[in-house]
């Protein structure tokens, strides 16, 4: 990596204010899912063991610029204090207020004090210089290991980088590694897997792709537009037609480029969108009336899991049909489950819907790599600036 991380940098005693992405699920203020605090625990450690005085900062939801106790930072800092039991943890009322001041001045070597939600302030993501200047402010250095929200220029992503010394922590530098390796230098074949319902959201991601996979396995709704884009009557299916033009112009290119497009040759097809509705295994040739195709058929499991066998690199981004949905989520374990089985591949899943249905299917631990970014990854896949990685200090 071209930028700075901790380790080029003398942390040491020093006040570091680090932007982390502890945007987690959480139910009834309960934390669902705890990966992206796990996430952010190596370059944590780190720096107290460096005996450094580490100021966190976070989003959590889009709570759009106001205090709304439902988006409060308050159970992160509860079970971050049980995941650091030797180093006190305080948690600050507001981000920038009072709270903040007091648990910032009194902070000492090895201790954590966490910020509250920087989106209860409207000035965090209009990027705003002196919100950010404010931040920076409270420190020495600036880390960034928020990968989940590299991908937006706010202030305590971008604005901030241009008042402290800035530089990647742990998460960011393998996140870039993992993703940065594949595209740039893959071990081939080099598979990529994209799903999920919009074409729209994929079209950057497809095209960046083209110059660098030797196979291209498409899945999910999106599917379902390039497969109309042949002139296959979908039925009932989604079919984004604004974008079958765009999806025509795709396949051509592919061709053009000598890439080899994967796409679903049968689907699950049911009456309803609705896990007890009532299904029928068809060729896309052959949906009845009425039905709407809802996740990959079987012929198109084997299909997909025998490239994805072949393959030594494969980067999925996408779930196969409507995984959360036990009775479409066939297709999405199949291909989980190919991944998993290609043990001596270079297997990463992009964050979002594909990393959080890996998980829940148990094969989360068979991957190389599970990025915690679903929008990040997929802009970095698509070959866009990071703005969060951009106003990193070059090495
Ligand atoms: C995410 O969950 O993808 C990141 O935390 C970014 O959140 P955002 O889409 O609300 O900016």
């Amino acid at each position: 990596m071209d930028k700075k991380t901790i380790r080029d940098i003398d942390v040491a005693g020093k006040k570091v204010i680090v932007r982390v992405d502890f945007n987690v699920p959480l139910k009834d203020g309960e934390i669902t899912d705890e990966t992206r605090i796990q996430a952010a625990l190596p370059t944590i450690k780190y720096l107290l063991e460096q005996n450094a005085k580490v100021i966190l900062c976070s989003h959590l939801g889009r709570p759009k610029g106001e205090f709304k106790p439902e988006f409060s930072l308050a159970p992160v800092a509860k079970r971050l204090q049980e995941l650091l039991p030797n180093n006190k943890v305080v948690f600050a009322k507001d981000v920038i207020g009072e709270s903040a001041d007091e648990a910032v001045k009194n902070i000492q070597n090895g201790e954590v004090v966490l910020l509250e939600n920087l989106r209860f302030h409207k000035e965090e993501t209009k990027n705003d210089p002196e919100f950010a200047k404010k931040l920076a402010s409270y420190a020495d250095i600036y880390v960034s290991d928020a990968f989940g929200t590299v991908h937006r220029a706010h202030a305590s992503t971008a604005a901030i980088a241009q008042y402290l010394p800035a530089v990647a922590g742990f998460l960011i530098e393998k996140e870039l590694q993992f993703l940065g390796n594949a595209l740039e230098n893959p071990v081939r074949p080099f598979v990529a897997i994209l799903g999920g319902a919009k074409i729209a959201d994929k079209i950057g991601v497809i095209d960046n792709l083209f110059t660098k996979v030797d196979s291209l396995i498409i899945g999910g709704g999106m599917a379902n537009t390039f497969i109309a884009a042949q002139g296959i009557d979908m039925k009932a299916s989604l079919v984004d037609n604004d974008s079958i033009e765009v999806a025509k112009e795709l396949l051509a290119k592919a061709k053009m480029k000598g890439v080899k497009i994967l796409l679903p040759s049968d689907v699950i097809a049911a009456d309803r969108f609705d896990n007890d509705a009532k299904t029928v295994m068809v060729p896309v040739e052959n949906i009845p009336d009425g039905y709407m195709a809802l996740d990959i058929g079987p012929s198109t499991r084997l299909i997909f899991a025998e490239e994805i066998s072949k393959a030594k690199t494969i980067v999925w981004n996408g779930p196969m049909g409507v995984a959360e949905m036990s009775a479409f989520a066939g297709g999405t374990r199949a291909v989980a489950e190919a991944m998993a089985n290609a043990e001596d591949a270079i297997t990463i899943i992009g964050g979002g819907d594909s990393a959080a249905a890996v998980k829940a299917l148990g094969f989360g631990d068979k991957m190389s790599h599970i990025s915690t970014g679903g929008g990040a990854s997929l802009e970095f896949l698509e070959g866009k600036e990071l703005p969060g990685v951009a106003a990193l200090n070059d090495k």
